[in-house]
């Protein structure tokens, strides 16, 4: 780090992203500040907030550097310990140390922490290290040195060429070459030209590019006025969810520091070449992150689909060229120009390059955000990043790709992560929504949510995906009501195709997907639903029964003091009978009943 950071013994970096923010990072930086001034150290350690490291379920995340010393969950009253142990005495203290899954002893730096060693960092290259709020510290770690490149090295042409040898391919979700994109816009006569930054992230889980825009906003800042530079646009729009303001208050700051050091707006250092930038707020459906409803939206029109083609890099926003990139692709673009394509194109498999950055969740011990390079097997990142299952459950699938991806099980866990082994298998890379699951996980109750959840977002525009997924909905609905019937199955396959094929936008044609993979890989649990009447994870409420083990009670009254409608009967020191009539299945006995005694079970099926 550069100017005064670099006069102090120690910095203390407190991460400052959402998750710890909620976490309550921000009073902790203060009490941390008050307690080093307090003991005298202000003029020799620093306290600076970054942005998001990813393991946002251990915030308020604090590291210690030159030592890269990892504390995680601290709470104000930590802070006298901490100052004292280990910032003085310089004693770092174990009890704030990240401890492993399985129980093994607290690991104290970051660079030997399962979550962080296996991966690989580009387009998160400056989490938790610098504060996105400040222009000099993104330059100190080579910030804008791609675009010194692109302006005083590189051709219009020159560039677009460098992204295509990179081999650089669109993160929202299609995979599209990125340098073929801009290489259509930038030969099309129109003007002006005009770019777009794919910030919408309407995915449930997903929270990659929310974290790319506040902890290193001038990355994709610098991605776009390379990209201005190559396909001759004057103008750019960064599009971000209205429920992000955090990303959209640093993106704006980040904005005006970028033109006030010449970076931004009219001849960018020195080259004669000008473009400006704006934020625009999302409108916060699931569709306005499509292209055609994302443009609409900044047209100020309500955010829906259209056909294509045309597709924007010919008619774009207000009719012109228009390049729409996603956050992460464009977060790639500086370390490309600046590293080279070579370099880039040296990470990856034949045809999926670089990394990739998932937000990994669901029934997982590490969940995150992680950067991965692609190809990497999913079992190395459930297991060796995601630290495996916790409970000592099995593992039983992985959800990749959110409402337009599928649901892969535990005999692909080898199958390696690129753009062409995810889509034979039945998913998407998606935008890098990744959710795992483990044995308690009903694949026909999770197809339904993210049916459902396709349905509830479709626009409405056209019949298929707006009547076809409620037709499905509807389906599995029974199904999971222990209402199916065989031909139910081949009615879902035959529903699926059609909507796949006959839906105007992505939404509509991506939303069989969770059907079709879990038919596709777990076609028996569709069935014992149907033939059984059975859930086999015992979730699905119609097909379960809650019941008291009489060996097992011991009539301590919990389970009949919590049930809401009294279904529980029984006396003190006498065992308790469940009255299935009244019974309405919320599972309260079950999670009350002490774990040592564990005498309320779940039974599914027949009787
Ligand atoms: C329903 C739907 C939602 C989408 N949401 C997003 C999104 O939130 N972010 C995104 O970058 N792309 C999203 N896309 C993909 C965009 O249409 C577009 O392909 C992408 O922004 C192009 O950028 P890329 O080439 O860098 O991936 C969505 C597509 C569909 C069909
Ligand atoms: S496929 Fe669905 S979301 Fe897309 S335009 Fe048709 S109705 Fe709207
Ligand atoms: S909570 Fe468990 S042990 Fe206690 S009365 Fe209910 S079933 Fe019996
Ligand atoms: S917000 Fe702190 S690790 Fe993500």
């Amino acid at each position: 780090m550069t100017g005064p950071l670099s006069r102090t013994r120690t910095h203390v970096l407190i991460c400052a992203g959402t998750g710890c923010v909620a976490c309550g990072a921000f009073a902790l930086k203060e009490a941390l500040e008050k307690e080093i001034a307090r003991r005298g150290l202000g003029g020799e350690i620093l306290v600076a907030a970054t942005g998001c490291n990813g393991f946002c379920e251990s915030g308020p995340i604090v590291m210690v550097q030159p030592e890269g010393i990892f504390y995680q969950r601290l709470k104000v009253e930590d802070v006298p310990f901490l100052v004292e142990e280990h910032l003085i005495k310089g004693r770092p203290v174990r009890k704030f140390m990240y401890v492993p899954p399985a129980g093994e002893s607290p690991v104290p730096r970051i660079a030997d922490i399962g979550f962080f060693k296996h991966q690989r960092l580009i387009v998160l290259r400056n989490r938790g290290r610098i504060d996105p709020e400040r222009i000099e510290e993104y330059i100190a770690f080579e910030g804008y040195e791609g675009l010194g490149k692109a302006l005083t090295g590189l051709t219009p042409d020159g560039i677009i060429a460098e992204v295509k040898a990179a081999g650089l391919r669109g993160r929202g979700g299609a995979g599209f070459p990125t340098g073929l994109k801009w290489d259509f816009c930038r030969a099309e006569a129109a003007s002006p030209k005009y770019l777009i930054c794919n910030g919408d992230e309407g995915d449930p889980g997903a929270f990659m590019d929310r974290s790319v825009l506040e902890a290193d906003p001038h990355a994709v800042i610098e991605g776009m006025v390379i990209g201005a530079r190559a396909v001759g646009a004057e103008r750019g729009f960064v599009y971000i969810r209205d429920e992000y303001p955090l990303a959209v208050r640093r993106m704006e700051i980040a904005i005006r520091q970028a033109r006030d050091y010449g970076l931004l707006g009219k001849d960018i250092l020195g080259s004669g070449f000008d473009f400006d930038l704006e934020v625009v707020r999302g409108a916060g459906a699931f569709v306005s992150g499509e292209e055609t409803a994302l443009i609409a939206s900044i047209e100020g029109r309500r955010a829906f689909p259209r056909q294509r083609p045309p597709y924007p890099s010919r008619h774009g926003l207000w009719g012109k060229p228009t390049v729409i990139n996603n956050v992460e692709t464009w977060a790639n673009i500086p370390s490309i120009i600046r590293r080279g394509a070579a370099w880039f194109s040296g990470l990856g498999t034949a045809k999926s390059k670089g990394t990739k950055v998932f937000s990994l969740v669901g029934k997982i011990a590490n969940t995150g955000l992680v950067e991965v390079p692609m190809g990497i097997s999913l079992r190395e990142i459930v297991f060796d990043i995601g630290g495996g299952i916790p409970g000592g459950r099995a593992f039983k699938a992985v959800q990749i790709g959110g409402p337009s991806g599928g649901c892969l099980p535990a005999g692909l866990l080898d199958l390696p992560v690129d753009y062409e082994s995810l889509t034979q298998a039945g998913t998407i890379m998606g935008s890098g929504g990744m959710i795992v699951m483990d044995e308690d996980t009903c694949m026909v109750d999770i197809a339904l949510y993210f049916l459902r959840f396709a349905q509830e977002e479709s626009c409405g525009k056209c019949v298929p995906c707006r009547n076809g997924t409620r037709e499905m909905a509807d389906i599995l609905a029974r199904i999971v009501a222990g209402e199916g019937v065989d031909e139910d199955l081949a009615r879902l396959e035959n529903l699926a195709m059609t909507v796949r094929k006959a839906s105007l936008c992505g939404l509509g044609q991506t939303a069989p997907n969770p059907v079709l993979s879990t038919l596709r890989y777990f076609r028996d649990e569709y069935l014992a639903h149907i033939r059984d009447r059975a859930c086999p994870a015992l979730v699905c409420k119609s097909l379960i029964t809650f019941f008291i083990e009489p060996e097992k009670c011991v009539g301590c009254l919990l389970c009949k003091k919590e049930c809401p409608v009294e279904a529980i009967s029984g006396e003190r020191k006498k065992v308790h009978v469940i009255d299935q009539a009244a019974c309405i299945k919320c599972g309260a006995c079950y999670r009350v009943c002490p774990p040592k005694i564990r005498a309320v079970t779940k039974a599914t099926g027949k009787p």
